[in-house]
């Protein structure tokens, strides 16, 4: 128990998928997972715990940008004893090769986030993702055949930037693919507590051409990226 989460000790796998939407959480479990069971529901930031292929993983809903995620992401951690974070979540896209609907899966997390920059003194901390997670969603969304694209993204506290898409240009002249709200703060937890984190992205909304995703390719985009992460969180 944490005085954000009413799970007991061992209900949680070692594998957790992070969506940022509660009521996605509840999806996940109730779509991907056999004997899902709800195991967190203070603040309605919903958690579960269930099997996929035979395998257990949970799902923990981290809610929107990275002061609420690193809470749910260092207790799942330090209390829970989880070992490998896949969020599940879209991005805003920063580059014209990445099309909606595409899979980004972010190598690297730059941030304005205080969160990371107050945790390191002089020194620009880079939040990576895992090089084995990275490798296994890659292969797992090729072979699904979806367009899928690895590189750098950012992770913003501002979601109204007041300064619309100049508030990125140096980082698109920097082949930052796209924006999200919570990747940076995951991979450093991860880093900290010595555990592994992935984040899978699907492209829904283009900043530099206004392009978005439809509700229902937006569906069958999220199932994609789901079982992408599904694979990539109980494998190895
Ligand atoms: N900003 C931040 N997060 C997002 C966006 C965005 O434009 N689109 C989808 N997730």
């Amino acid at each position: 128990m944490t005085p954000h989460n009413n799970a007991k000790a061992g209900d949680y796998a070692q594998a957790v998928l992070l969506p940022g939407d509660p009521l996605r959480a509840k999806w996940i479990a109730e779509t991907f997972l056999s004997n899902a069971r709800q195991v967190n529901s203070v603040r309605n930031c919903l958690g579960y715990t269930g099997m996929w292929n035979g395998k257990p993983v949970s799902v923990q809903a981290t809610g929107m940008g990275q002061p609420s995620t690193a809470i749910y992401v260092h207790e799942l951690l330090e209390t829970y004893g989880v070992r490998k974070l896949v969020r599940v979540g879209t991005c805003g896209g920063l580059n014209t090769a990445v099309k909606v609907r595409d899979v980004v899966i972010g190598a690297a997390a730059s941030t304005d986030s205080t969160i990371v920059k107050s945790a390191f003194g002089n020194y620009n901390f880079a939040p990576a993702a895992d090089f084995a997670l990275l490798r296994a969603a890659d292969d797992a969304a090729r072979s699904r055949g979806k367009r899928v694209h690895v590189g750098g993204i950012v992770s913003s506290d501002i979601f109204y930037h007041p300064n619309g898409l100049e508030a990125y240009g140096r980082l698109i002249d920097h082949g930052v693919l796209g924006v999200e709200m919570e990747a940076a703060t995951i991979y450093m937890l991860a880093a900290r507590f010595k555990a592994q984190a992935l984040a899978i992205c699907t492209m829904t909304d283009c900043l530099i051409t206004g392009e978005e995703i439809d509700a229902d390719a937006r569906q069958n985009s999220l199932e994609d990226m789901v079982e992408i992460a599904l694979e990539v969180a109980t494998g190895g």
